[in-house]
């Protein structure tokens, strides 16, 4: 795992951006794992900024969400769907058949995740993908706890992540209680990843995935397995490495 210091979170998405923008340049086509939550906000901006400028074309971009809450409509305010259009897919030119994010309302939200998984085995693994990390040291929804061989799955939240993310809610009891994610073992089929990490808040999941042993009481530690990871951190996120 290669530690990359920044200063501020205004460096740590350029730096994720520079990248993305680098590898859908390059790329006659490119899959792309996707982070929801407030880090990745800033390298979206980049994005789109870039996309302004340079009209850097997504047409040939395909992405795959990490995750959605559970029972929220994909026209909700606070689905994850909703975020990614708000955030970006409204404001590139990526055609609306290449955005791939598990459906939270499916019918049969097993048969959901086998489906998201297939679609993710069918391009062996997301070229890029995006994460951010919980301050309990969890990835997509992977809570503490989870099995280190799960593939997409549905999942109870923990308290604590459903009392962060209250935060994005008019109050906690709005809070879905469910989700569904892709597994760890999910993520790690992607062939690299890149982590940001800024503020305060996420100084102590930073020190657990380097310092902690690999498992599940800290699942980001896993990441340490895979042979291809950056994980971008801010002055505040760093502090107690
Ligand atoms: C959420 C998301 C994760 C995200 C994390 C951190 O629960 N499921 O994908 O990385 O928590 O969120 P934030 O970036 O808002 O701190």
């Amino acid at each position: 795992m290669k530690l990359v210091k920044v200063r501020n979170p205004e460096e740590m998405s350029a730096f994720a951006a520079r990248r993305i923008i680098e590898k859908v340049s390059s790329s006659s086509m490119l899959s792309l794992g996707l982070a929801t939550g407030g880090t990745p906000v800033g390298t979206y901006e980049f994005l789109i900024d870039d996309y302004k400028k340079k009209q850097t074309t997504y047409r040939n971009v395909f992405t795959y969400n990490l995750d959605e809450y559970v029972g929220l409509e994909s026209s909700h305010p606070n689905s994850y769907h909703y975020f990614m259009y708000n955030h970006l897919f409204n404001y590139i030119d990526i055609p609306s058949e290449n955005v791939n994010i598990p459906n939270g309302v499916a019918s049969n939200l097993k048969q959901e995740a086998i489906s998201y998984e297939a679609k993710i085995d069918k391009i062996r693994g997301v070229d890029l993908q995006l994460l951010g990390i919980g301050e309990n040291g969890h990835i997509g929804f992977n809570e503490p706890g989870t099995a280190l061989n799960m593939l997409t799955h549905v999942l109870a939240l923990s308290e604590s992540t459903r009392q962060v993310n209250a935060r994005y809610f008019n109050n906690y009891d709005e809070v879905p209680n469910h989700a569904i994610t892709m597994g760890i073992s999910t993520i790690l089929k992607s062939k690299e990843i890149i982590l940001l990490a800024s503020g305060e808040s996420k100084a102590e999941a930073v020190y657990r995935m380097f310092t902690e042993k690999v498992g599940s009481n800290c699942p980001a530690t896993v990441l340490r397995n895979h042979s291809n990871v950056v994980v971008v951190v801010d002055e505040k996120a760093v502090s107690k490495l």
